[in-house]
């Protein structure tokens, strides 16, 4: 049984799982380019241990993708897994309670960055495999691409795909890099949010100006740049570029009315995350604002003296990284050209503006009457005991939606983290409860989706 199979080898695979996460593969600083490759190895070993077949590590402009397959029986159905193995950088690093890459258990999670985002998540995949080949229990095929460079916007897995569609045939794909409501109230992740990623910078006078002797006379960069990024949300806290919502798919009442069943404790949001109030769009629930509308974020803000002490300065420039999620059926290069003619039309004479754009993706909905879904649905509710509810998450994972494009394939996002687990933040952590029964969810849906 797998059950057992689970329990006896869970420590095996926890410490597998810990030797993992303490490599550092951060995808976006070059210094760690060795480690990215010494992760990708990691996986490929794990994959040909478990059974799997033509295990390679795929070349690609940038960090290598790992591919992986166990084919049964062609004519059966394949099961094509995808998920990422490159991490964020752990800074702020003084914030972490323990060192990011020296995983930790505390209080039954796994604390070390990529534990959940989405070394964790993949792992659970792998060992999912070994448990089902070792019992002879695969009841299907399946081929793993697991990429190292989703943390930096997947620039070149667009290009292994075009170029890999017959190897990459399936007739589902499988991606666990999601969050749940609760182990309580399971769930099933239906929409991701896209992204168009802009950074600008507003420069001033030719050089940094003494404050004293220039301020006053001279317009500031930075107090620009704050009032043009002040006026690109409305009082109603909406995004005000024109044109941003003119392809917003609006939901019925109906279906406002079903994603607000979902679970939701606003005094628990508030708490956790130390805030008095929350802020957003007006007329809106918490849910609706991350899940089904569109937003715009500063990410990042720069400029001036920020050293230590005080230097009396009237900067030359100031930036800003900012960052747009988008909604069915926003078009994130039309998204990236609204911002740009936008945010270049608001530059008073005084100053320069220069606004590029990084990487962007496409939002998905991804379908909930599939055999694919229904399985998933039976996993949880053979697992949990309870139905999951279908949610839309705020993040983006833009190969959703490249999937559906190039190879016409529906994705399912099991995924089985939470969103109190500090992604992306100092102390990421993992629940060994979620890793294991996201091993256990895993190897349920391959049987339900097998099963006539
Ligand atoms: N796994 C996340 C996305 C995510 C997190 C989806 C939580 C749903 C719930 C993924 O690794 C991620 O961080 N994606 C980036 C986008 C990418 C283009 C850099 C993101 O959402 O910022
Ligand atoms: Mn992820
Ligand atoms: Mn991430």
């Amino acid at each position: 049984m797998i059950n057992e199979y689970i329990s006896t080898h869970k420590d095996r695979f926890i410490s597998e799982l810990f030797e993992w996460l303490r490599i550092p593969s951060i995808s976006a600083d070059s210094h760690y380019k060795g480690d990215v490759r010494k992760a990708a190895e990691f996986l490929k070993e794990k994959l040909m241990a478990a059974g799997a077949d033509n295990v390679e590590i795929c070349e690609t402009k940038g960090h290598p993708i790992v591919y992986g397959e166990k084919i049964v029986n062609p004519s059966l159905p394949t099961v094509l897994v995808y998920g990422h193995y490159d991490v964020q950088p752990a800074d702020p690093i003084n914030l972490w309670d323990s060192p990011p890459f020296e995983p930790v258990i505390k209080n039954d999670k796994i604390y070390a960055r990529g534990a959940c985002d989405d070394k964790g998540q993949v792992y659970m995949h792998v060992k999912a495999f070994e448990a089902m080949m070792k019992l002879n229990q695969l009841p299907c095929n399946v081929k793993f691409m697991v990429e190292g460079e989703e943390e930096v916007g997947s620039d070149n897995l667009g290009v292994f795909v075009k170029d890999n569609k017959a190897k990459l045939k399936a007739d589902v794909i499988l991606i666990s890099d999601t969050a749940l409501i609760s182990l309580e109230h399971p769930s099933i992740t239906t929409g991701l949010r896209g992204l168009s990623y802009m950074e600008v910078e507003v420069t001033g006078p030719n050089r940094d100006l003494h404050s004293g002797v220039y301020g006053g006379a001279v317009a500031n960069p930075i107090n620009t740049l704050c009032t043009m990024i002040d006026s690109l949300h409305d009082e109603n806290g909406r995004v005000a570029i024109p044109g941003f919502y003119d392809k917003v798919a609006e939901l019925t009442a109906a279906e406002r009315e079903a994603m607000n069943k979902a679970p939701f404790d606003l005094n628990a949001y508030k708490s956790e995350l130390g805030i008095g109030d929350i802020k957003g769009e007006k007329g809106y629930t918490t849910l609706e604002r991350t899940g089904v509308r569109p937003t715009l974020d500063v990410n990042g803000i720069w400029g001036g003296y920020t050293g230590e002490g005080a230097k009396t300065v009237l900067p030359s420039k100031a930036s800003a990284k900012i960052s747009m999620r988008l909604v069915p059926n926003q078009v994130s290069a039309e998204i990236t050209e609204l911002f740009t003619k936008h945010f270049n039309s608001l530059a008073p004479a005084s100053v320069k503006v220069k606004v590029t754009a990084h990487h962007g993706g496409e939002p998905a909905v991804t379908a909930t009457d599939s055999p694919a879904y229904k399985a998933a649905s039976k996993a949880f509710e053979e697992v949990f005991g309870k139905s999951p509810i279908p949610t839309r998450d705020g993040g983006s994972i833009p190969i959703v939606a490249l999937f559906k494009r190039e190879l016409g394939l529906d994705t399912v996002l099991l995924g089985f983290g939470l969103d109190s687990d500090a992604i992306h933040s100092p102390n990421e952590h993992y629940g060994v409860k979620n890793f294991l029964l996201g091993i256990e969810t895993i190897s349920s849906f391959y049987k339900h989706y097998t099963q006539k």
